[in-house]
């Protein structure tokens, strides 16, 4: 996928641009595994992985060891992969209880990040969205955890009642540049109401991310964009 490479390239050029410690929140999900394989492959060598610093922008809760597990996923695909130092590597512990888990990312992000307002600043979040118009885990049925005060939150599925952990609206839009990478004609309808503040688009949490410093950015494959 063209997108794959585009973004890989993309995020390379980020991480040369940027000066020492790289702090970068990843999605979970299926699309970026593409990217993490592009990564892997073709980036292994190519970027100073000792100055990326790697978070979560989400967790499904539980262990690492769980194929539903985004971290599970990283190691497998990336970090199993390229030379990046261990405490480099920030997971969300899905297999802790998750109001603690919560509080203790929460308290790791305002510890190890940058803070600006008092609100820590990643250099870079990446995010998804589901064809329901959510990202990171925060859905449409619990859009109100978008303004939570906590940097992070316990969220749940709407369909599966899978509990997650997910960073609140605050830290996306406190991030220097914020990324979608969404692919697929399931998505296209959302990504059009979002883009073009249409339809039903406030019903969305992804409408939500404007982060504060304007840089936002949509990866999008032909099927997603195509009703653009
Ligand atoms: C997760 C993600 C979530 C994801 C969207 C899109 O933990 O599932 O962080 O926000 O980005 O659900 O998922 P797909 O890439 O699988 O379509």
């Amino acid at each position: 996928m063209d997108l794959a490479r585009e973004f890989a390239k993309w995020m390379s050029k980020f991480i040369d641009d940027s000066q020492n410690e790289v702090n970068i929140a990843l999605s979970g999900g299926s699309t970026p595994k593409l990217i993490f394989e592009e990564l892997a492959s073709e980036y292994k060598d190519k970027i100073d992985w000792s100055r990326v610093h790697f978070y979560w922008g989400d967790e499904r809760c539980v262990p690492p060891t769980d194929m539903d597990s985004n971290f599970g996923m990283t190691a497998e695909l990336l970090l199993s992969k390229i030379s990046i130092p261990s405490e480099n590597v920030h997971r969300i512990k899905g297999e802790n209880t998750p109001g603690e888990e919560a509080v203790n990312y929460s308290k790791l992000l305002q510890h190890r990040l940058t803070v600006k307002d008092n609100i820590p600043c990643f250099d870079l979040v990446i995010l998804g969205m589901g064809d329901d118009g959510h990202t990171a885990s925060i859905f449409p049925h619990q859009i109100e955890l978008w303004d939570a005060d906590n940097n992070c939150e316990v969220a749940t599925h709407p369909e599966t009642g899978q509990n997650r952990i997910t960073l609140t609206g605050k830290l996306i839009n406190n991030a220097k540049m914020v990324t979608f990478l969404v692919t697929g004609a399931n998505k296209a309808d959302k990504v059009r109401e979002i883009i073009k503040r249409e339809g039903h688009f406030e019903d969305y949490p992804a409408s939500l991310v404007a982060p504060i410093s304007g840089d936002l950015n949509w990866f999008l494959d032909s099927e997603a964009a195509a009703e653009l």
